[in-house]
């Protein structure tokens, strides 16, 4: 039993090791800040000091450096059409995921222009869900591996956080929208990676991933405005997005443990 979970921290390890090897070395569009992603998609809107506080705040805990080993985790994926189809069937899990959770969280709220705005949001989440998982069933052609790995934990963890929520809609903005910035985050690390690769099926994954990218682009806007209105109005909401920034890049950390735990399975 010790043996075996030993083996299986060494084989994360080689895999972590082959990750970081790659490094973030040209820079590209990922590195951009939070807070400079934000203010270029709220464009004309003015954007609260404490709203751009809080932002810059939450670059200088963690988001940053994990934007970073995401490129590099890109460039390794684009490299390898397995891992692609691997990650795309683990997004189109995490795409439902999200949609249902919209869903269910809507149908608290009373009719409002917010409510709208997430059952909106939901029917986006849940078109980017088939359009990763059309992608992987495509390049399962192209590569001939059958991915198996068990995801439905991730549709699990929604379900419980549905279960257990407890009506503070304002906390559930915050997360949404770190959610959404994480997600912008690493559909344009994709885009950044699979622009080297000069094939037609890299090209094909990039328009459809464009299409995603903008729709991520429109999340961040209109959960972005209301955080920011609520803290116009004198709302402190430093603490919800700190929150929220660390929980979305400890997710993070999980998803670079199985980009590692594919390699050493294959090992
Ligand atoms: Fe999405
Ligand atoms: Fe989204």
């Amino acid at each position: 039993m010790f043996e075996r979970e030993l083996a299986r921290i060494c084989g994360l390890y080689s895999g972590l090791t082959v990750i970081f090897s790659q490094g973030p070395k040209d820079g590209g569009g990922d590195t951009m800040t939070v807070l400079g992603l934000v203010l270029e998609i709220l464009g004309s809107c003015k954007v609260e000091d404490s709203f751009r506080r809080a932002l810059d705040r939450v670059d200088g805990l963690a988001v940053s450096p994990a934007m970073q080993i995401r490129q590099s985790i890109a460039k390794l994926v684009a490299s390898d059409l397995a891992l692609l189809q691997r990650n795309f069937r683990r997004h189109s899990f995490g795409e439902l995921a999200t949609s249902q959770t919209l869903q269910s969280i809507a149908s608290t709220l009373k009719p409002t222009s917010l409510r709208e705005e997430m059952l909106a949001h939901a029917d986006d989440e849940l078109r980017h869900s088939k359009l990763f998982s059309a992608l992987a069933k495509s390049l399962q052609q192209s590569t001939g591996y059958t991915d198996c790995e068990d995801f439905s934990w991730i549709l699990d963890d929604d379900r419980r956080f549905v279960e257990n929520y407890a009506g503070d809609i304002v906390e559930f903005i915050c997360n949404v929208f770190a959610a959404e910035v994480r997600s912008h985050s690493f559909v344009t690390s994709y885009i950044t990676a699979l622009r080297a690769d000069d094939s037609a099926q890299a090209k094909r994954i990039c328009k459809v991933l464009a299409r995603i990218l903008d729709d991520e682009g429109r999340h961040i806007g209109y959960t972005g405005r209301y955080i920011n209105q609520w803290m116009a109005s004198n709302l402190d909401l430093a603490e919800s997005l700190e929150r929220s920034f660390k929980a979305f890049d400890r997710n993070s950390w999980v998803d670079i443990a199985g980009t590692a735990q594919f390699f050493y399975e294959r090992a």
